[in-house]
Formats: C-alpha cells, sequence, structure tokens
C-alpha cells in the first residue's frame, strides 16, 4: 500500500473516532468533551497547505511527538481529603493577576486559520482572563489586537537582522503599552519544516494567489515584508549570529520586561539571569524548531532547579490536559503556554472555540487539584510529582 494511501486511511480512523465528527448534527463548540476534539475539526476545516503549517514539526516531527509522550515520564502523588473544594488558579505575574495559569503562547499568521486570526483569540483572552502572547508574524497589528484584548499583548518577537529595525519595532511595541518581551531565541539558524512544505505539494489551490512571494514554511524573510508588523522594515528577522551580548543590548533598549523563549538547558537558563531577564520560557517552539528529539517536560526540572527561584519560568509544548499543566506547575513552572490547541479551537469555531479549550483545561486542572490537595496555583509542590516512579 502507498504511503499516502496508509496516512489517508489513519486519518480517516481519526476522524471517525471523533465524537464531534461522528455527531449526527452540525457540532458546536460545546460537544468537545476534550481540548484534543478540536484537532480533527481543524484539520477538516482546513485546506492542507494551511492545515500542514500548524500541524508540522521539523525533519521527522519526533519533536512533536515526544512533547506529548514525555508528559507519561511523570506520574501525579495525590494526596486525599484535604478539604480542597475551590482551588484558587489565579496566578499573579509582573503586578497583575490572570484567572488560570494557563496562556495563549505566540503563534503567527492566524488568519491562516480563520478570518477572525487573532482578534477572535483575543476576544476570548479577554473574556476568559487569559493572557495572549501575540506573534511578530501576526495577520493583525499590536494596535488591533491591544483593541480587542482591552489591554497590550505580552508580545513576542522575532529580532529583526539589524539594530535600527530592531528598535524601530520595540519602539512600536512599546508605544502600544506593551509591558513584555518574549524574545524566540530557537530558530535563529532556520528549521526544516518539513511535513508543512509536503502537505502544501497535495494542495490544490495556487498559493501565490494569496502569497505573492510563495508559501514559505521555514520562518523566511520574503513573506513578512507584507506583514502588519513590518510596516516599513526589510522583513529580515533572526540574527543567525546573535549572542548574549544581544540580550545585554535588548535589555538596555527597553523597559518592558524581557522573557526568553527557547531555554532548553539549565546553563543558558543561568546565562539568562545573569544577563537580567526578567523570565525564561521552557520552549521547543512546538517542536517546530530543532529535532532535538526531548519532550519540553523533560527539560523543565533542570532549569526550574538553575534559576526557578529568582526568575519565574514558564513553559510550553504538548499541553493537552489538565493533568499535564498541574505536573508542569507541581515542577516549578509559574505557568503553561498552549500553541495548537487554541487554534485548533479557532480554526474550528473561531473565538468560541477557543473560549471552550481554555474552558475545559481549566475543569481539568480544577478536578485535578480538588482529586490531589492542591490548594491554589501558587502552593504547588514536587511532593505531588513522580519521574517515572521515583521522587525528585
Ligand atoms: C502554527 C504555529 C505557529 C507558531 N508561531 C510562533 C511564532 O510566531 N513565534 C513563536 O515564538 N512561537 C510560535 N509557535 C510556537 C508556540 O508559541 C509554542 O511554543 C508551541 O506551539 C507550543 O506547543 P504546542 O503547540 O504543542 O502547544 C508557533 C506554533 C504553531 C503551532
Amino acid at each position: 500500500m502507498s504511503q499516502h494511501l496508509s496516512a489517508r486511511r489513519e486519518f480517516l480512523r481519526f476522524l471517525a473516532a471523533s465524537p464531534l465528527i461522528a455527531a449526527p448534527q452540525e457540532p458546536s463548540a460545546k460537544d468537545a468533551l476534550s481540548v484534543l476534539d478540536f484537532e480533527p475539526l481543524a484539520h477538516k476545516a482546513l485546506p492542507p497547505a494551511h492545515w500542514g503549517y500548524m500541524s508540522t514539526g521539523v525533519d521527522d516531527d519526533l519533536t512533536v511527538r515526544m512533547n506529548r509522550e514525555a508528559m507519561g515520564h511523570y506520574q501525579i502523588r495525590a494526596r486525599r481529603l484535604a478539604g480542597v473544594e475551590k482551588p484558587d488558579l489565579s496566578f499573579e505575574l509582573f503586578g497583575k493577576v490572570w484567572n488560570s495559569p494557563i496562556y495563549f503562547s505566540a503563534v503567527s499568521a492566524q488568519r491562516a486559520f480563520h478570518p477572525d486570526a487573532e482578534l477572535g483569540t483575543a476576544r476570548a483572552a479577554k473574556a476568559k482572563n487569559v493572557v495572549q502572547m501575540l506573534s511578530t508574524v501576526s495577520s493583525a497589528s499590536v494596535e488591533e489586537v491591544g483593541k480587542a484584548l482591552g489591554e497590550p499583548p505580552w508580545y513576542q518577537l522575532y529580532m529583526p537582522t539589524t539594530w535600527p529595525e530592531t528598535e524601530k519595532l520595540v519602539r512600536r511595541v512599546e508605544a502600544a503599552g506593551c509591558g513584555v518581551l518574549a524574545w524566540t531565541i530557537d530558530s535563529l539558524g532556520g528549521r526544516n519544516a518539513e511535513t508543512a512544505a509536503r502537505l502544501a505539494r497535495t494542495d490544490t489551490r495556487v498559493c501565490r494567489t494569496c502569497h505573492p512571494s510563495g508559501p514559505d514554511f521555514n520562518q523566511g524573510t520574503s513573506r513578512n515584508r507584507a506583514k502588519p508588523m513590518f510596516e516599513g522594515l526589510s522583513g529580515e528577522m533572526n540574527p543567525a549570529g546573535a549572542d548574549w551580548s544581544y540580550v545585554d543590548r535588548l535589555k538596555k533598549m527597553t523597559k518592558m520586561k524581557l522573557l526568553l523563549k527557547g531555554i532548553d538547558t539549565a546553563e543558558d537558563a543561568v546565562l539568562a539571569r545573569e544577563h537580567g531577564v526578567d523570565g525564561v520560557v521552557v520552549s521547543n517552539h512546538g517542536g517546530r524548531a530543532t529535532e532535538t528529539g526531548r519532550g519540553t517536560i523533560d527539560i523543565l526540572p533542570e532549569v526550574v532547579d538553575a534559576v526557578g527561584k529568582q526568575i519565574p519560568v514558564f513553559v510550553d509544548g504538548g499541553f493537552r490536559r489538565g493533568t499535564d499543566v498541574f505536573k508542569a506547575l507541581s515542577l516549578g513552572a509559574r505557568a503553561v503556554g498552549i500553541g495548537r490547541p487554541y487554534v485548533w479551537g479557532l480554526a474550528s469555531f473561531g473565538q468560541e472555540g477557543v473560549e471552550r479549550v481554555i474552558d475545559i483545561l481549566r475543569a481539568e486542572l480544577i478536578m485535578t487539584m480538588r482529586n490531589c490537595g492542591v490548594r491554589s496555583a501558587a502552593k504547588f509542590t514536587r511532593d505531588s510529582v513522580l519521574r517515572n516512579g521515583a521522587r525528585l
């Protein structure tokens, strides 16, 4: 059997197993039982090239799978009769209180998934009081998103390749009122998004109708020029030669809180702290940067041990269940980011789908905290988790 046929058969099986797609009537966001139910709906809603862009990892997509599989390396130590009726999920950071320690991480070009794009996500984030991190390669500008969100988002920076352009972008983001800047440093050297490229070849539409300079899965520069945040900029971004002196210079340039997104070792976490960074995000870009084969939850403990007492540590990659979030918070994460799940919701039902994704994750987390004796997001400890059956 050809590879194509078996992949198709697998996809049909996947669709048939979805309670939403199998539903006799038109499914609604409320029918979803788990955030994973939105994945086949998003797949169905999107043309192959856009689905490929959303789902791709790099090389053989091993790291995408490892982000999920690594959740199984941890087990929950459940304490009973702790009298936890209403766990407090609120989470305070940089002077603001949020409704849950789960946030929407930066996902680029959301118009490829739904016409409401980042504005649909912003309205959902506002309704649920959730942090929204906006990508530099967004379909909507930081100013428009700020209006829909009711406040400036956290801003994810893909650094332009020259300092004058970096300063110009940083000043625009500051003028929009953003207080947090998350510089993504995990893909400065480019990437090989092979699944995206392969699926684009199966798409019968002509990419150049909407993308005059052709499809771009690898964060190249040509298409960026057309994006709202690249107005007046060349579109060249991600300086491959960047080193820690860039962090110093960026820190000096702005008073925004600076996070580094894509820290994957204790050594780099220590360097980040020494260079005055305000927080780090353990992330492998959802398996879209380098095929490291390491799940982010496996990386989290070494980073927390290195710097967790001094600066907040965030994590993203493969979080699909309240129990996954529970494990990361027990290991010392301050908050957990999600990427694909909320854009599955967006692609399927717009704002309503994004809201349902956060509702489901929150409900699962609350139930786990109740059953396992954790009173509040601030009260997690490693006593609640085991790694491969052993205490950490
Ligand atoms: C379609 C897509 C686009 C993304 N775009 C960006 C981006 O522009 N900037 C960035 O820092 N990370 C980007 N990411 C990575 C996410 O911020 C996040 O690290 C990752 O999605 C988390 O993994 P998850 O999708 O398994 O939840 C993107 C991820 C996806 C799936």
